[in-house]
């Protein structure tokens, strides 16, 4: 079989051959948040079963296409679902779909997820900017051997790389003042990952508070990690569906978590689509 890189390029190569466009920004949604999608102007919606090599999500709730077109008049790649690690796919599976975000053009990403909240301030339907994350899925997205041509610009796609603004500090402050101008609460976290798919035990999430995690999920760090050893720069939010184990007296179901998605939907659609043409002036930095 075929390298990583090669099984990518061929991937990003088909989807030329269908959209023609640069894409400058990719953007993943999480469970509960597809239908910001419907928002790309122009679009052309590829079925993630047509791209060579896409991993193919299991999930309900993840419908699976990639949406290419505009948002504010920027070129962007919209992934409709994502897979996790937790369905039985490698790390190169995982990462697969960012690394070909990348391969097409994308030097910033927007990542999104559905989480649970750990902070006792926050609640059902908070809408969480992510500040950095902590990687207790017991793996590491970049494992294996390196692959320098992954590198988007000069001093990235290294065998060892920074991850100490992971979360770009320029990026979450834009966030946040186009958050105020819209009176809309956006609040900060940290984001803990855990493999899944069984959500925590009360004691977990006892411990993860300890360890400053202010959220808990199943995905989103592999995609960050590879994205940093390609030179993208990040930006990361948490809706948080429901209250993590033992925080509030109720149990957590995952029809819940779609749920949530749909009450903020008006929301987090008008709030991301105000920063994607703020974040897009930004030239890419050159590498770490
Ligand atoms: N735990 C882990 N992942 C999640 C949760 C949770 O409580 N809610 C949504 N995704």
């Amino acid at each position: 079989m075929s390298d990583q890189y090669t099984r990518a390029r061929a991937a990003a190569d088909f989807i030329r051959s269908r959209f023609a466009d640069t894409p400058v920004l990719g953007i993943i949604l999480g469970s509960g948040l597809g239908n910001f999608a419907t928002h790309v102007e122009n679009a052309i919606a590829i079925a993630y079963s047509e791209i060579p090599g896409w991993p193919l999500s299991t999930v309900v709730g993840h419908s699976g296409k990639l949406v290419l077109g505009t948002i504010g008049g920027v070129c962007v790649a919209v992934m409709q679902g994502r897979v996790h690690a937790y369905e039985g796919y490698s790390m190169a599976e995982v990462t697969f779909p960012t690394r070909v975000l990348g391969l097409l053009g994308c030097t910033k990403l927007i990542v999104t997820n559905a989480a649970g909240g750990i902070n006792a301030s926050y609640s059902e339907g908070t809408l969480v900017n992510i500040t950095d994350h902590i990687n207790l899925t017991g793996t590491n997205a970049a494992l294996g051997p390196n692959e320098p041509r992954f590198g988007l610009v000069p001093g990235t796609g290294e065998r060892f790389f920074d991850m100490s603004t992971a979360y770009s500090p320029r990026f979450r402050s834009i966030a946040h003042a186009e958050a105020e101008s819209q009176q809309i609460n956006l609040r900060d976290g940290v984001y803990l990952a855990v493999l899944g798919p069984s959500f925590e035990t009360p004691a977990e999430i006892r411990a993860f508070r300890t360890l400053g995690a202010d959220l808990v999920g199943m995905s989103t760090v592999h995609e960050v990690i590879v994205a940093r050893h390609m030179g993208m720069e990040v930006l990361g939010f948490s809706l948080v569906t429901n209250m993590a184990a033992g925080v509030v007296d109720k149990t957590i179901h995952h029809e819940d978590v779609m749920e949530i998605g749909k009450r903020v939907e008006a929301e987090f659609t008008t709030l991301l689509k105000a920063l994607i043409p703020q974040i897009a002036q930004f030239l890419p930095p050159i590498g770490h």
